[in-house]
Formats: structure tokens, C-alpha cells, sequence
């Protein structure tokens, strides 16, 4: 782009902040900007990576000053559209901004900067003797920062919470430039708003998180794995309260499998392998995370024991190997595949009370199936947490199917007063049904706190609602 047709924030931005931080589109011309939701999504009119929390309050002084948009991205792992760009935003990428500041043994924190990715931080924590919990399929790529933006979630909530629940401060660039949060590195303090828990899971719509002090967990010494086959979903909402009465390390993962879901990767993968031989009404993949390695083996398999001889679980097969273990972890990640094995698909990440998942999984299903018997139906997920994830394709589809799968689903989510995203956020994909989530007054509550943080709407404007 020549200097004379540059826009005049962009010439602003390259003038404080020099080329190594903006970068101009045919800089960039081959990078890509969309995150993995599959939303439409434009080229920014400039790309800046900052090198720390100065250069980010510079350019949001500067981008404010010209009432310019701006869209923070991470990792670009996104799964509701979050990080996408509509059209005439400046892209925000926190890239450069992976450094890991500090380790505090004696308080168990680890400070860091909020382009750090996920797996940076599990292996810094490991190597300091500590565990970081949150764990997803995108850790190698996904960033802290947009794990707090979209407030992630993954498959060991149900001990350690969300990403809310790892991060004790942060420090982030409001809309004009000016910077908060002090890097407490406290579990207490009621010390008025908690702007720091208002920030998680806004989606780059309030601020733009740069630095983070997470919190550190004892590293557990013993794994133990069982993938369970069970007749009836009591008998998986059964499993579940007795192995967190009775486990005494707790429950870890509580993953579970509708059948379709197993006949489908089987076939599909021939690099997985079946945990078990027989076909079930529902699978479950149990851990149990403990601290104590010896008799931990001994209690869990005396538990699945008494599972099976009260025919809770049908069958079952215990990990003896950290091979075994990934294998059955295998066939839950398997829908890391979809994009190559289901094209086309239209997903959910939807959540209701535990006890009422069975019955809305089966509502979904009985009207999606009515309505395209052929159809490819694909329920599983973090059944501790009431949140599963539902996958429908059907290769022949028109493009108006998706609107009416959504309708199908979205329905019943909402008169069953289920959550339209539990983990994945809103960002453009979900904004629609937004409402059946969140009452009129809820809404216009976060209009308001929106407005009074960034009254331009600069940051991440058209995203979570209108
Ligand atoms: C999962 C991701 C999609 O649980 O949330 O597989
Ligand atoms: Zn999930």
C-alpha cells in the first residue's frame, strides 16, 4: 500500500510504533486471519504485534484517537467466529508476547504474557514440579490470552474449573490506551468489582488482556483411565455421583460417548481401537487425577468392581499403560478429525442441568433424525459439567440445512433452559440465539458495562451481541 492511500491511523500507528510492530497488507499477504470456526472472515487494514503492554497501550491510544476498530487475536483457534474480522479492522495479535516472567514456588503462580500458548505453560509448570489443569485439543497453538477471552473450558473442568478459575490477576489495555489490573498474585480479594473476572469470557470485547498470573496446582503422581460401557443414562448420572463420593482422589475427566458417536470414528479411524468389545448405550471415559501413586490402582479397580457387580457399568477396561490411556483419550479426540471426516458439519456446544442432558440429547436427536433420516448425529462431551457437543452433517445438504439444524437444536436448548454456548463463547456464531440464553435485561446489563468501558465500540465491535 503506498503512503499516500494508507488510511491515516494506519500511518499513525507505523509512525509510533515503526514497521516491526505494523505491518501493512501486502506485508502480511499470505497470513491467515480467520480463527477455526468456519465464519466469513476479512483481511485487516493492518496488522500490528506488539512486543509488550507499552506498545499495546500506544496503539489503543492511537486507534481510540481515530475512532478505529480493532480485533484482538490469539491463537486462532476459536470455534465461534470470536477473532474474525468483518471488514476495516486493524488486527491486534499478541504473538510476539509469549514470554513466561516468573514462577513462584512458595505461592504456586506463574506470570506470564497473554500470547503465551496453552502447552507453553503446561510444560513450564511441569518443569517447575506444578500442574497448569486446563487442557484442549488446540493447546499447542491456542493462546492464554484468548483462553481467558473466551473463558475455555476442556476436559478436566469438573475438578479444576474453567480458565476463570486459573487466573488470580490480569493486567489489560482498556479501549482508550490506559492500562489495569495490578498482577495480584493472591487467591483473596474482595476488593469492590472484580474487573478481572468481567474481563474472562468477554471475547475481546472489553479490554485487551496482556499479562496474567495464573495459578499453579500440586502435580498429581497418579493417572488412573477407564473406558466404560453402561446401559441407561441414570446409570452414567449414577457412575458420576458415586465416583466423586467414592473415589478418593476425585473425579478428573467424566467423558461420554453416545454409541453413534463410537460406531462412526471406529469406522471412520482405522488408527483407533476399540476400549471395549460389546456395544453400550452410552461410554464413558473416567480418570481419576490423585496424589498418592500407591493403592490408587487398587481403589479405582475395586471401584469399577463394585460398579459392574451392581450393573451400573456393563463393562469396562482399565488403562495399565500411559499407551492404553491415550488410546481411549484417542477415541474422545477423535473429533479433531471433523474437518476431514464430517465437511460440511453444523456443531453445537450447548449445557443443561446434568440431570436433564439424557433427555435433551434425545429430544435433538428424535427431531433432527425425523427430520433427515440419513443424517450423520454425533452426541458426546463433558457430561460432569452438563455440556456436550452435538455434530449433524448429511454430505447432499443445501446451504439453507444449517439454519434448520440450528433451529432443531437451538429449540430444544431453549425450552429446556440450556446454555447456546458453554464453552466456546458467542462471538459471531451463536450471537443469534444469544437470547435464549440471556434475558432482555441480562442483555442490556452488558450493553451497559460494554458502553461504559469502550463508549466508540472499538474493540471487537459486531461480536457477542449487536
Ligand atoms: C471438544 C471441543 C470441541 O470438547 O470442545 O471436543
Ligand atoms: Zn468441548
Amino acid at each position: 500500500m503506498q503512503a499516500a492511500t494508507q488510511p491515516a491511523v494506519v500511518a499513525a500507528l507505523r509512525e509510533a510504533l515503526g514497521p516491526r510492530v505494523v505491518q501493512l497488507p501486502d506485508e502480511f499477504a499470505d497470513r491467515k486471519h480467520s480463527d477455526a470456526s468456519r465464519m466469513p472472515c476479512a483481511d485487516p487494514i493492518a496488522l500490528l504485534r506488539p512486543g509488550d503492554t507499552q506498545e499495546v497501550a500506544t496503539a489503543m491510544r492511537i486507534c481510540h484517537a481515530h475512532r478505529q476498530p480493532v480485533v484482538t487475536q490469539g491463537g486462532l483457534t476459536g470455534l465461534a467466529g470470536g477473532a474474525c474480522l468483518l471488514g476495516g479492522e486493524v488486527a491486534l495479535s499478541l504473538e510476539r508476547m509469549r514470554a513466561i516472567e516468573a514462577i513462584d514456588a512458595v505461592s504456586a503462580t506463574m506470570t506470564v504474557q497473554a500470547g503465551t500458548p496453552l502447552q507453553a505453560v503446561q510444560e513450564a509448570a511441569d518443569a517447575a514440579g506444578f500442574f497448569f489443569p486446563l487442557d484442549l485439543g488446540a493447546r499447542g497453538s491456542c493462546s492464554i490470552g484468548g483462553n481467558l477471552a473466551t473463558n475455555a473450558g476442556g476436559n478436566r473442568v469438573i475438578r479444576y474449573g474453567m480458565m476463570r478459575d486459573q487466573v488470580l490477576d490480569l493486567e489489560a489495555v482498556l479501549a482508550d490506551g490506559s492500562v489495569v489490573g495490578g498482577l495480584h498474585g493472591m487467591i483473596k480479594n474482595n476488593t469492590g468489582y472484580d474487573l478481572r473476572n468481567l474481563l474472562v469470557g468477554s471475547e475481546g470485547t472489553l479490554a485487551v488482556i496482556t499479562r496474567v498470573v495464573l495459578r499453579l496446582r500440586p502435580k498429581p503422581r497418579a493417572v488412573s483411565t477407564a473406558f466404560c460401557g453402561l446401559p441407561s443414562y441414570e446409570a452414567v448420572t449414577t457412575l458420576l455421583s458415586r465416583a466423586q463420593a467414592m473415589l478418593p482422589a476425585g473425579v478428573s475427566a467424566f467423558e461420554v460417548m453416545w454409541p453413534s458417536y463410537c460406531d462412526f470414528y471406529l469406522a471412520k479411524l482405522p488408527e483407533l481401537r476399540a476400549p471395549l468389545a460389546g456395544r453400550h448405550a452410552y461410554y464413558v471415559l473416567l480418570e481419576s487425577l490423585g496424589a498418592a501413586a500407591e493403592r490408587q490402582a487398587e481403589t479405582f479397580e475395586a471401584f469399577l468392581g463394585t460398579m459392574l457387580e451392581e450393573g451400573i457399568v456393563e463393562d469396562a477396561a482399565v488403562a495399565n499403560s500411559e499407551s492404553d490411556a491415550l488410546a481411549f483419550w484417542a477415541v474422545r479426540d477423535a473429533p479433531g478429525e471433523n474437518a476431514r471426516v464430517l465437511p460440511g458439519r453444523v456443531s453445537f456446544d450447548v449445557a443443561f442441568a446434568i440431570a436433564e442432558v439424557g433427555e435433551a440429547a434425545r429430544r435433538c436427536e428424535a427431531a433432527l433424525r425425523a427430520r433427515w433420516p440419513q443424517a450423520t448425529i454425533l452426541v458426546y462431551g463433558h457430561l460432569g459439567d452438563g455440556n456436550i457437543h452435538i455434530a449433524v452433517q448429511q454430505p447432499d445438504w443445501p446451504a439453507t440445512a444449517a439454519r434448520e439444524v440450528q433451529d432443531v437444536v437451538y429449540g430444544v436448548t431453549g425450552e429446556m433452559n440450556g446454555s447456546v454456548s458453554a464453552e466456546h463463547g458467542i462471538g459471531t456464531k451463536r450471537m443469534h440465539v444469544l437470547g435464549l440464553s440471556r434475558t432482555p435485561v441480562e442483555i442490556a446489563a452488558m450493553k451497559a458495562i460494554r458502553a461504559a468501558l469502550d463508549p466508540l465500540g472499538i474493540l471487537n465491535p459486531g461480536k457477542v451481541f449487536r
